[in-house]
């Protein structure tokens, strides 16, 4: 790896650069009021959703919900890594990248072998592919053929093969100058410690590489072409190859349709190869682990819809049950999760072989959204007409329910639950948020006197987000707009609430801020990019900032207080007046605005 960019760089960079620039050489957009606006690059559409603001140095999309700072459109727009896309905006302004540690010769030798690393990935990926073509594997070839795998599709996910024996690939290699060392460091050779011998470690197997985002090769998966154990080999973790967070296919997915909207997430190398040739071609696989939060990260970032795909049988049961865990706190609005469980003794290699990809299409189509299966996991093997199984059947719905972001989904599933049960919904409001005190009211800053300005104003959304801010989310946002507040922040860390959504990534801001490494926003966002908590500050950076500048620093003591004393959300009949005097000023509601407004008129309602 190359040496850290310092972040005072990134912080100069991005105060440089001006994002509508950035964005306007490739998206066409026109000046609309203090904005600019254009089509989204990042889904389809027809009636322009995407705004910029040179104010706020942001994009963002109303209708699939893509937006940040101009290093991240540089990432989501071209496909780049951070650094790379550093590299690009400092290239455009003539400035070079400095790197920490970079005259260090150690950091020089690091970066020569991530080069070398790259480098030697690809040339083993050529190597498996023109071994294919060889006399020797013949039996590959015909394996392969077996499996009905087109050239065609062979062609299109790179597909090799491995030689048998103990160093072809290694005496390849060496003689292309890469040391032993990295081949090891890559994954590509053993080493065995107690005879100092090193062999290959993909050997008579059919090589599938594995892809990043851009197309280059980072690992592999070999699969035997019999029944010898073990079926599939993957490349071990690397300096570029992490399991949890890579996808097989998310690459050629991209290539056969940039616009994806949907992506099937399917267990094998094969049910991805084979949905592909049948024109199913949105399918990935994790890598012989279950569903991470780190890969719905990536995959939510590209598409709103993922679609988990699982056998039949108990196993697929389970594992449908442990992703609907780690999906759940992911499910803003605007997402979708759904839910297929194929025929025992199926995958989709064999089903999409036998029913063809319409029928397959079909199954997709039909699978279960996230609260169908929900329930139904919930009530499995239960006798609901019992009042103890309906009593735990709630309990587990609720669990669920409380791991959900606040939105329309949450609230429509404590609907369903209360139908389901027959339990007032208030009951289970009380018990998945804390309730507000009815006396309760926003708290006034400490030195106000009353001053208007001074008061935590009632948020007035700008279309841009769901649902009012709760107090420590108003916390968190005073600290995104004005990292520099951190100092007002008491050294105690006990006055936060511990069940408040915001509150530990809140801590974990004061941390980072605290520990000096970041100044602006843009670089803490940058920090959490990828990732749920970096969606939430970036939200919380988009919404406009009411108070004015002088009145910040009371406004956040006035929230500490407030939070010292006790704990209390914003009523919900409160938002409910906002929106509705709102709609009564005759302003226009954003379709997020009546779905928040329809979702907490049904919640008062029960
Ligand atoms: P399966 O055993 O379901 O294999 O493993 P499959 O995809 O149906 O393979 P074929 O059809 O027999 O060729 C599913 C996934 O689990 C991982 C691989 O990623 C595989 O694609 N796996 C499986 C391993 O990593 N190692 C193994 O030994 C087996
Ligand atoms: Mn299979």
């Amino acid at each position: 790896m190359s040496g850290q960019i310092p972040q005072r760089f990134i912080d100069d960079l991005l105060a440089r650069v001006d994002v509508v620039e950035v964005v306007g050489e490739r998206v066409k957009l026109k000046k609309a009021g203090r904005n600019h606006a254009g089509l989204c690059p990042f889904h389809q559409e027809k009636s322009p959703s995407f705004t910029v603001s040179a104010d706020k140095q942001f994009y963002h999309c109303f209708g699939c919900g893509a937006h940040g700072n101009a290093l991240r459109f540089l990432m989501e727009y071209e496909n780049l890594r951070f650094p790379e896309a550093v590299e690009q905006l400092a290239a455009r302004l003539g400035m070079e990248v400095p790197r920490e540690g970079a005259d260090d010769p150690r950091a020089q030798a690091r970066e020569r072998k991530h080069k070398e690393g790259v480098n030697l990935l690809e040339l083993s990926a050529s190597y498996y592919r023109e071994r294919l073509k060889m006399p020797e594997a013949e039996a590959a070839r015909q394996y392969l053929a077996e499996r009905g795998l087109s050239p065609e599709v062979q062609q299109a996910f790179a597909i090799g093969y491995a030689p048998a024996g103990w160093e072809a690939l290694k005496r390849h290699l060496s003689e292309r100058g890469i040391t032993e060392a990295v081949q090891i460091e890559y994954g590509l050779l053993v080493h065995r410690e107690d005879s100092g011998r090193t062999y290959d470690r993909f050997r008579d197997r059919v090589m599938f590489p594995i892809r990043d985002i851009r197309g280059r090769t980072i690992a592999f998966g070999g699969r035997v072409l019999g029944d010898a154990k073990p079926k599939y080999l993957n490349s071990p973790e690397t300096p570029v190859f992490h399991k949890g967070r890579e996808l097989y296919g998310l690459f050629e997915a991209r290539q056969a349709n940039p616009r994806l909207e949907r992506l099937v997430i399917v267990e094998g190398y094969m049910d991805v190869v084979a949905l592909a040739q049948f024109g199913i071609r949105n399918a990935v696989a994790t890598l012989g682990t279950s569903t991470s939060e780190e890969h719905l990260g990536r995959l939510f970032r590209m598409v709103g819809e993922v679609v988990f795909c699982f056998d039949g049988d108990r196993a697929g049961r389970q594992a449908a049950a442990r992703a609907l865990q780690t999906v759940l706190p992911q499910m803003i609005d605007g997402r979708q999760a759904r839910f297929m469980f194929l025929p025992e003794g199926e995958d989709p290699d064999t089903l999409v072989r036998r029913e063809g990809p319409e029928a397959f299409e079909d199954r997709i189509t039909c699978a279960s959204p996230l609260s169908e299966f929900l329930f139904d996991h919930a009530a499995e093997g239960r006798d609901l007409a019992a009042i103890e199984a309906r009593e735990r059947f709630a309990s587990q719905v609720l669990s669920a329910i409380g791991k959900l972001p606040e939105g329309v989904l949450k609230s429509l599933l404590l609907t369903e639950l209360s139908r389901r049960t027959g339990v007032d919904q208030s009951r289970f409001e009380a018990l998945v948020t804390p309730r507000e005190e009815p006396q309760a009211s926003p708290p006034l800053a400490a030195d106000s006197g009353g001053d208007e300005a001074s008061r935590p104003l009632p948020e007035r959304r700008g279309g841009t987000t769901g649902g009012a801010l709760s107090l420590m989310g108003r916390v968190l946002q005073l600290l995104v707009h004005e990292p520099r507040l951190v100092e007002r922040l008491p050294e105690e860390s006990d006055w936060y609430p511990g069940e408040e959504p915001d509150a530990w990534l809140c801590h974990e801001v004061e941390r980072l801020l605290r520990a000096g490494r970041y100044r602006s926003a843009q670089v803490l966002l940058a920090h959490f990019h990828g990732t749920a908590e970096g969606e939430r500050l970036a939200e919380l950076a988009r919404r406009e900032l009411l108070i004015p500048p002088r009145a910040r620093a009371a406004e956040l003591d006035g929230l500490i207080e407030h939070f010292r004393r006790h704990l209390l959300r914003p009523s919900h009949q409160e938002e409910v007046d906002a929106l509705l005097s709102k709609q009564q000023r005759g302003e226009r509601l954003s379709q997020e605005e009546r779905q928040r407004l329809m979702g907490l008129l049904t919640e008062l309602k029960g």
